[in-house]
């Protein structure tokens, strides 16, 4: 059997004229698992708003921060959803360096993140990437991946870096994402990433209009939508904010204000 496994029947053609989020995203990583139609749709972007990189780079700096402190806190299962194209600083690559006996299950619909990251971890036992939508909250966590690599009996770290505003269907998001709490011990963590919803922006609307043409339409969300997506979980201080209010990253790198107004992002532990 291939690196792909059996996943690889399920997976659609790629339409390389499509734009993908997956890979929009890689690109403005530096990575190289990128088309034309992708580079052309970030370059679009980013003119719409030029602080497109410098968010990349405060979400980067996120993630690596919710790893160290879950894995400072003990849990060393990390459940990635939307985990998207390997890149330096994803998941995997934090969880691995600061706990190598640490399980990571990467979750993503784009067809090229999945088949990177099959072969990213292809020789790591202790690392799977599964090809599903998060939506589908009971199959990825009934999916052999998880099933044999996440112990639900312990705390794990639930992570959307990025992601949720890929996902129009509020109703759907919420229950997908009850389903993924309720399916974890108390200790467990999830942590988000959004972008935010303010006024009315032409930056932001231009912006909207690249991503219209891409796999995924962007959703801004606002505070009080992005706090309900952890639903009752203790949602650790300062709550909900941006990444310029109170971030507590150490040594984070300073963005602009605008690039750090632009997206919200929580952690919170199931009681
Ligand atoms: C902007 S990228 C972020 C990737 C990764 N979380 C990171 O921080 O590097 C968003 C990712 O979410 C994935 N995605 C969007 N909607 C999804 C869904 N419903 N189910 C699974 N993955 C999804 C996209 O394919 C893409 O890889």
């Amino acid at each position: 059997m291939n690196v792909l496994g059996e996943q690889a029947a399920t997976l659609p053609e790629v339409d390389p004229q499509r734009p993908s989020v997956a890979r929009i995203y890689n690109y403005l990583l530096g990575g190289r698992h990128n088309f034309a139609v992708d580079r052309q749709a970030a370059v679009a972007a980013r003119g719409a708003m030029p602080d497109l990189p410098a968010i990349v780079r405060l979400n980067r700096q996120f993630l690596g921060e919710v790893v160290r402190r879950a894995t400072e806190a003990g849990i060393d299962q990390f459940l990635d959803l939307g985990c998207g194209i390997p890149a330096a600083g994803n998941t995997y690559d934090v969880a691995r360096r600061l706990d190598p006996a640490s399980r990571v299950v990467g979750v993503d619909l784009e067809p090229v993140a999945f088949v990177h990251a099959r072969r990213q971890l292809a020789d790591d036992p202790a690392a799977d990437a599964l090809y599903a939508d998060l939506l589908d909250a009971d199959q990825v966590l009934a999916s052999p991946p998880v099933r044999d690599l996440i112990d639900r009996d312990r705390p794990v770290c639930i992570l959307l870096v990025s992601v949720a505003h890929f996902v129009p269907d509020t109703e759907r998001l919420t229950t997908a994402l009850a389903a993924y709490r309720a399916a974890v011990p108390t200790g467990s963590l999830l942590a988000l990433t959004h972008a935010c919803r303010k006024g009315p922006s032409p930056q932001v609307e231009q912006v909207r209009r690249v991503y219209n043409n891409t796999t995924a339409p962007l959703v801004a969300r606002d505070a009080g939508e992005t706090t309900a997506l952890f639903g009752d979980w203790d949602l650790r201080a300062p709550g909900v904010r941006t990444f310029g209010d109170g971030c507590p990253t150490p040594g984070r790198q300073s963005e602009s204000e605008s690039a750090e107004q632009a997206f919200l992002v929580g952690l919170a532990v199931k009681p």
